[in-house]
């Protein structure tokens, strides 16, 4: 994807790190860069860190695409924002020379949203994603090919906002894509909880080879 500096339009934070891959970290609604550079550093302490503010704000939280209602997304919102999110990567990969094919995302809620999206949208701008209690953002269609991209999904058994069948309509869209999915369930609601941080931090050290 050609790039310029002006692709640069999030409000970010950025850590350097000796590993070549690079964590993007995504918050959820009414987050922002700062909240996730601790899990960042937690999960994968030689990685580079790269941490966007979503551009969309709900009544003063930012998020990163429109939302009609809870769990009803503005699909031409997602869309255009989704585009802007995979060209930001590419303009900062070229702007602070990380490896553009080495970005696994890291998002919860609506960060994990937006993760799914560019995923679905735009396979192969990452190299493989942590979903925290993620849904499904959009039906695409035709399918994407993803083709053995790793994912890791975790959800909460009692997650009023996400009920099991959105999380495992989201693990078998991306497995039917060919993803490499696994799934994580904690006996719990919407929180992060620690047992999937620690699951999280696992998975990234044996699928991505990264610490
Ligand atoms: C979303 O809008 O992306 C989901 O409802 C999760 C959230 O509230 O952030």
């Amino acid at each position: 994807m050609a790039t310029e500096a002006r692709d640069l339009v999030f409000t970010h934070r950025f850590a350097p790190g000796s590993s070549s891959a690079t964590l993007l970290l995504l918050h959820g609604t009414g987050g922002n860069e700062d909240e996730l550079l601790p899990l960042g550093r937690e999960l994968a302490p030689n990685a580079v860190l790269l941490a966007p503010r979503g551009r969309v704000l709900e009544r003063g939280m930012p998020r990163f695409f429109r939302r009609l209602a809870e769990g009803v997304f503005d699909q031409k919102d997602l869309a255009l924002r989704t585009d802007e999110l995979a060209a930001f990567i590419a303009a900062a990969a070229s702007q602070y020379h990380f490896d553009a094919v080495r970005v696994i995302a890291v998002g919860y809620s609506n960060g994990a949203n937006i993760a799914a999206s560019v995923l679905l949208r735009h396979p192969g701008v990452l190299a493989g994603a942590v979903l925290f209690h993620p849904m499904v953002p959009f039906e695409p269609s035709p399918v994407p090919s993803l083709a053995g991209t790793p994912v890791f999904i975790s959800a909460g058994t009692a997650d009023a906002m996400v009920p099991r069948p959105l999380t495992e309509r989201l693990a078998e869209l991306l497995r039917s894509s060919g993803g490499r999915v696994e799934v994580h369930w904690v006996n719990g609601g919407h929180e992060l909880s620690r047992s999937e941080v620690d699951a999280a931090r696992v998975w990234l050290a044996e699928s991505q080879q990264i610490s």
